[in-house]
């Protein structure tokens, strides 16, 4: 692929000396605002904290897990041993983890850092903010920190105080596992860089017309038959969660607070479940396996009593498995069923969700539905005004959004991008972040929306590196819109902390797009 053997090219030509060259004392300390996303309040200060072999972390028990996480990210990069302690020796550089009583503002995933000659401090009321807070050091360190080997470098940060709270309790990151299978290994990549930005939610599409993707014991044609090898879009690829990997994904992701949401898309996208289950077509015929990218030409048969008993198996297997409050049931480009089958199919599918504990969330076509109300639908049209979803949210449904045109991670940044989509046209790092959730579609105001969600489709993208190379830069610009205030919200500003962010996906080995917007630092 063209994209791969540039980034290779250009990597191979920078002298090894120049990589790892050891940053200058000189060098500045990173400017404490300077961080993505947009932390809520900086208030600088004129001192500096140098990490050095001396220091120790320290954390209560509760908060163990973020303190050996960011022992974990600091250590190999500065070779310090950075022990985890639960109260530091006097007089000893620390930085400390400490939680509750931290103040109403900060709610549950704010946090306050301070920076002083003596320590770094992060205070929030539960682990994660204490787990934001962490990122934001991350970020505050030189480049270097992200080195998987010993830099000899200046550890300096510099002084003063944060105080960060979001926006919006719901920020989104998703994965299309249907139209190329990702390993569990890649979606654990995925978490750990989306959760550098403070990303709280991964949407797992584990199921569409070419594939399926996730075990159900109650139904187990549907991954003997349509999860196995060739069933990825043109026959590249495929696989299968099993629940014991699931399970696996879901506390890997809940020990980053990223909330795991499982998308079962339905009544349409279904192709790959009637091919393993004829009975789910209305004559019973079984169709042709298909790993083309149309859509809309398959449907549920919204008549037959046994499509509402295979959908609750899947709902309730699912949900056994999904800690988390949500539960995706699709919904979108249902071409194939007649707009009353449509709504009949939500109205008895919507209070399934519910019967099994969890809150359904489905794309805005749900809400032509009533039962839709107290469901949350995802905003994925590019249009500015929808009478469905305006009507439904007078009703009280809540929204995600996704608009295509600006939060489509799989759309191509320009006519040059050699993968990615262009349906929704190209999306640029600026069109991705110059917009507004709380005002953009005329009636969804922002007390309807609950955050942002950036879908990453992967009918052209086969692997982790594809995925990073339309996620990065434009991730960081959902992720800003989601986290930082309103007020806050400022193109040059981003676009400078975007452009000085570049050096720590390089040591990372993200390989992200060049944006022509940005000034990369090198
Ligand atoms: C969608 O992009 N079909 C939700």
């Amino acid at each position: 692929m063209y994209r791969r053997l540039s980034v290779l090219l250009a990597g191979a030509a920078l002298p090894l000396a120049l990589i790892s060259a050891p940053a200058q004392a000189s060098h500045p300390a990173i400017q404490l605002g300077s961080v993505l996303p947009a932390p809520t309040e900086v208030h600088p200060s004129n001192t500096t904290f140098r990490l050095d072999s001396h220091t120790v972390i320290e954390a209560p028990r509760s908060a163990r897990n973020v303190a050996d996480q960011l022992a974990k990210a600091l250590r190999p990069a500065t070779g310090y041993r950075l022990p985890v302690v639960d109260r530091a020796p006097h007089g000893a550089p620390a930085i400390s983890l400490e939680t509750g009583h931290a103040g109403a503002r900060l709610g549950s995933e704010g946090y306050q850092l301070d920076v002083r000659k003596s320590g770094v401090s992060i205070r929030a009321n539960a682990n994660a903010g204490l787990f934001h807070g962490v990122q934001t050091l991350r970020q505050l360190l030189p480049a270097a920190i992200d080195a998987s080997r010993r830099q000899h470098a200046d550890w300096t940060v510099a002084g003063g105080q944060i105080v960060d709270v979001p926006r919006f309790g719901f920020r989104g990151a998703f994965l299309d596992e249907a139209r190329h299978f990702h390993t569990p290994g890649e979606i654990k990549r995925y978490i750990d860089d989306i959760s550098r930005f403070k990303i709280n939610s991964l949407h797992l599409h584990l199921a569409d017309d070419q594939g399926w993707r996730i075990q159900i014991d109650s139904w187990p044609k549907l991954t003997k038959i349509s999860g196995g090898a060739g069933t990825g879009v043109d026959g590249v690829g495929g696989g299968y969660l099993t629940k014991a990997q699931y399970k696996d994904i879901v506390r890997y992701a809940a020990d980053r607070y990223v909330t795991i949401i499982p998308e079962i898309d339905m009544p349409g996208h279904v192709n790959a479940a009637q091919v393993a289950y004829p009975e789910l077509t209305c004559d019973g015929v079984a169709p042709e396996p298909r790993t083309d990218t149309d859509v809309g030409y398959s449907s549920l048969c919204i008549g037959k009593e046994i499509t509402y008993k295979f959908v609750e198996d899947v709902i309730r297997e699912l949900a056994a498995i999904t800690p988390g409050p949500y539960l995706h049931i699709g919904g979108d480009e249902a071409h194939a069923t007649t707009p009353a089958d449509y709504v009949t199919f939500q109205q008895r599918v919507l209070p399934l969700v519910k019967k099994y504990g969890k809150t359904a969330y489905g794309w805005n076509e749900i809400s032509r539905a009533p039962a839709a109300t107290k469901a949350v639908a995802q905003y994925w049209s590019t249009d500015t005004s929808n009478a469905d979803v305006a009507a439904a949210v007078a009703n009280g449904m809540k929204v995600v959004m996704s608009p295509a045109n600006k939060a489509y991670l799989d759309m191509k940044y320009d006519r040059n991008t050699v993968l990615g989509l262009s349906w929704a046209g190209f999306i640029e790092v600026r069109t991705a972040y110059d917009w507004d959730p709380g005002t953009l579609v005329t009636g969804v105001p922002e007390s309807a929306v609950l955050g942002v969600e950036a879908p990453l489709w992967s009918e052209t993208l086969r692997d982790i590196g594809d995925i990073e190379f339309m996620a990065f830069p434009r991730l960081p610009a959902i992720a800003e819109l989601g986290w930082s205030s309103a007020d806050d919200h400022d193109w040059e500003s981003f676009r400078a902390r975007l452009g000085a962010y570049g050096p720590r996906w390089v040591q990372q080995g993200v390989d992200f797009y060049r944006s022509p917007q940005i000034d990369w630092a090198s």
